[in-house]
């Protein structure tokens, strides 16, 4: 094993790689930095804000629960950010990101709209932040019924 100059000299470069401490130790404190935000960003979900994965069309007779006004049911199977849709009438539906606004995690669908696991941001099925931790409105797609093929195109950015 090669002796380190620092190992000796406090401060003093390594005799065979010419690293001072100084610098050793500014890298090794940026590394550690760089690991803790990376590790910071993989709490905040799946995606982040963002709420990509592109177009969906939703199948209606695959949600049963679709088939009543108020009903809401998370239908992006996995494919892409988490998305809600909502029936609002017999002909209507909204479409809304299930990212919570404050940090980004997934929220949940509860009895009269949607709730954050992660610090409580309560939402209305529109979107609106009604209680918990404050938020902002969630993110809104189009939503396009279509009635014949009982499907709804939901236009998400890619
Ligand atoms: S991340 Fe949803 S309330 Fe904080």
């Amino acid at each position: 094993m090669t002796a380190h100059a620092e190992d000796r000299v406090p401060g003093a470069a390594c005799a065979s790689c010419g690293v001072s401490r100084r610098t050793f130790l500014s890298a090794a404190t940026l590394a550690a930095v760089a690991a803790v935000l990376d590790g910071c960003s993989q709490l905040t979900g799946p995606s982040g804000f963002g709420a990509g994965g592109g177009t969906i069309t939703v199948k209606l007779s695959s949600y049963p629960v679709l088939a009543n006004v108020g009903g809401v049911a998370r239908v992006d199977g996995g494919n892409g950010s988490p998305t809600a849709l909502v029936r609002t009438s017999s002909s209507t539906f909204t479409a809304l990101s299930m990212i919570c606004t404050h940090q980004g995690f997934t929220i949940d669908i509860a009895g009269s709209g949607f709730i954050c696991p992660n610090h409580g941001a309560q939402y209305s099925k529109t979107g609106a932040w009604i209680g918990g931790q404050p938020a902002s409105q969630l993110q809104g797609f189009a939503a396009t019924y279509d009635a014949t093929a009982g499907t709804v195109v939901i236009a998400r950015p890619s």
